[in-house]
C-alpha cells in the first residue's frame, strides 16, 4: 500500500500529469507617471506643480494629497498603491508587470532627476515585493535603456535579459517550474521614428527566435508591452502601420503559444481582439494607469490589476481590477482607501477568457439594442474606472470603441469607424446613446418595481 502511494506520488512528481491546475497570480501595473513636482499647493494649468513666484495665479483651488484628475501621479498616491498591494495575496503572486511611464509626462527635470525619479519608484517596488520579480518594461516617456537602467534592474533579470535589454530594451524570461515565457517587448521601437533603426531590426528577429524556440520546447507565452497594437483615435502617439502590422501578423503566426498579451499606454481599462480571416485568434488586455490623468484630455481612477492563472500552462483564468475613488480619497481624513473594482469573468458574465469569448464581448458592444448597450454602459464605466466623465459618448463614440477593439490594422480601424460615421448620418442618429438608453432602462425598471 505504501510502497503503491510512493510510486503514484513520484510518477506524479516526474510527470506532473496528476497535478492538478495550481492557481497563481500576478500584477499588472502600469503609468505611473510620478511627479516629484506635484503639490497641494499647485496649479492645475501647471500640472499641480507651485506656480512661479511672479505669476502668482488666481487658482486656489487646494488639491487633494493623493492627487487630481487633471494631474500626474502624487508620490503619496504611488505609496498608497504600494502599501495596498502588499495586503493582497502576497503569497501566490508570482511576479509583477510592469509596463512603463514611470515619470511624468510634463516631468522636465533633468536627466538625473529623471533618473533618480525611476530609482525612488525602484526602490519602491523592491520593498513592496521584497520577495518577488518585478518584470519592467519602457514606455515611450521612459528613457532609451542604458548600462544605468539596466544595473537599477538587475536584481529582478536573470543575465541573458539584462543583455537583450541594455542593447535593445526587450528581454525575454522562462519561468523555471512551468512551461509559462514570458516576453517583454520594447514596443518603442514600433514608433515611426525607430521603426527602421537596427535596433528594431534585432527587435524583430529575435522575437521570431524565441518564439520558435517556445513552440519547439511547448511552452506557452505571455507578450508584455507598454503600448498595445492597432489604433486610438484619441492618441497622438504614432505607430508605424508597418510595424503594428507585423507585429499583428507575428501574433497570428504564433497564436497558439500565445496565452495573453499584456499592455498600458492608454490610461484606460480594455482590450483587443485579433483575427485571423475573421476567426479571434489572441486577444490584449490593456490595464489603465495609477495615474489619474489622461493625456491629452480625460481622467480616470487610479487602477491597480491582479491576475488569476494556471500556472502550468500560462491560461489566464480572471483578473480583479483595483481601484481608488480619487475623490473620496481626497475628502477621506483617514487615507486611501483602494478597493475591488470588478472582477472580469463576473463583471461581463463570461465563462472564460479567451479569443472568442472577447470576440462576443466585443460584439455586444457594437451598437444595437437596449440590452446590448447596458453592456456598453458597463464597458464605458471600467475604461474610466469608474470616474464620471462628463463628456458623453454617443453612438459614433461608441462604435470607435467598438472598432479600436476589434480592427487593429490601422487601415481596418479607419474604414471601420468612417462606415460607421456614414451609416449614423444616414439614420440621423446624434442622441447620445449611452445616456439615452441606459435612461431608457432606467424608467423600464422603475416601473417594473412600481409593478410588484
Ligand atoms: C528620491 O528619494 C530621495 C530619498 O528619499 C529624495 O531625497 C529625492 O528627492 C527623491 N527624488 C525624486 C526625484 O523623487
Ligand atoms: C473577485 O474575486 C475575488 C476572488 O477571486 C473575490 O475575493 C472578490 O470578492 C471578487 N470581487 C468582486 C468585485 O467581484
Amino acid at each position: 500500500m505504501e510502497i503503491a502511494n510512493l510510486v503514484l506520488t513520484l510518477t506524479c512528481v516526474i510527470s506532473f500529469t496528476c497535478t492538478h491546475a495550481k492557481i497563481g497570480y500576478f500584477w499588472h501595473i502600469t503609468d505611473f507617471h510620478y511627479d516629484p513636482l506635484y503639490t497641494s499647493q499647485g496649479d492645475t494649468r501647471r500640472h499641480c506643480r507651485r506656480a512661479d513666484e511672479r505669476g502668482s495665479s488666481g487658482h486656489h483651488r487646494a488639491l487633494g494629497r493623493y492627487g487630481d484628475y487633471s494631474c500626474d501621479s502624487s508620490l503619496e498616491l504611488i505609496e498608497s498603491a504600494a502599501r495596498y498591494m502588499r495586503t493582497r495575496h502576497s503569497e501566490n503572486v508570482e511576479f509583477v508587470l510592469w509596463t512603463g511611464d514611470i515619470t511624468a509626462a510634463h516631468f522636465s527635470g533633468s536627466k538625473d532627476e529623471n533618473y533618480q525619479a525611476i530609482r525612488n519608484m525602484t526602490e519602491l517596488l523592491s520593498r513592496t515585493f521584497s520577495s518577488h520579480f518585478v518584470f519592467p518594461v519602457l514606455g515611450h516617456l521612459d528613457p532609451a535603456p542604458s548600462a544605468s537602467l539596466t544595473n537599477l534592474w538587475m536584481h529582478w533579470l536573470p543575465l541573458e535579459a539584462l543583455q537583450t535589454f541594455q542593447n535593445g530594451g526587450y528581454y525575454t524570461i522562462e519561468q523555471s517550474h512551468s512551461k509559462l515565457r514570458i516576453v517583454a517587448l520594447n514596443t518603442n521601437l514600433f514608433s515611426a521614428r525607430e521603426s527602421n533603426s537596427a535596433q528594431a531590426t534585432h527587435q524583430w528577429e529575435w522575437l521570431d527566435s524565441v518564439l520558435d524556440k517556445a513552440t519547439d520546447n511547448k511552452e506557452m507565452v505571455y507578450i508584455v508591452g507598454h503600448a498595445a497594437p492597432g489604433s486610438d483615435s484619441r492618441h497622438s502617439y504614432d505607430v508605424s502601420s508597418d510595424a503594428n502590422a507585423r507585429y499583428l501578423r507575428t501574433v497570428r503566426r504564433y497564436a497558439r503559444i500565445i496565452a495573453g498579451q499584456f499592455f498600458g499606454h492608454l490610461h484606460a481599462d480594455t482590450f483587443r481582439v485579433i483575427y485571423d480571416n475573421d476567426r479571434p485568434v489572441s486577444w490584449a488586455l490593456l490595464a489603465p494607469s495609477v495615474s489619474p490623468h489622461r493625456d491629452p484630455v480625460g481622467s480616470s481612477n487610479p487602477g491597480l490589476r491582479l491576475y488569476k492563472f494556471d500556472t502550468n500552462t500560462g491560461k489566464v483564468l480572471d483578473y480583479t481590477q483595483y481601484y481608488l475613488d480619487l475623490a473620496t480619497a481626497n475628502r477621506n481624513a483617514g487615507g486611501a482607501e483602494w478597493t475591488a473594482e470588478y472582477n472580469l469573468t463576473q463583471y461581463y458574465g463570461l465563462h472564460e477568457i479567451s479569443a472568442s469569448s472577447l470576440h462576443n464581448l466585443a460584439d455586444k458592444l457594437r451598437i444595437g439594442t437596449p440590452q446590448e448597450t447596458t453592456v456598453f454602459y458597463k464597458y464605458l464605466r471600467a475604461y474610466s474606472v469608474r470616474h464620471d466623465s462628463s463628456e458623453n459618448c454617443d453612438g459614433a463614440c461608441a462604435h470607435q470603441h467598438f472598432c479600436a477593439i476589434t480592427c487593429l490594422e490601422h487601415l481596418a480601424y479607419r474604414q471601420c469607424v468612417e462606415a460607421a460615421a456614414s451609416a449614423l448620418a444616414a439614420a440621423g442618429d446624434t442622441a447620445p446613446l449611452v445616456t439615452s438608453s441606459f435612461f431608457k432602462l432606467t424608467v423600464l425598471v422603475t416601473f417594473v418595481l412600481l409593478l410588484i
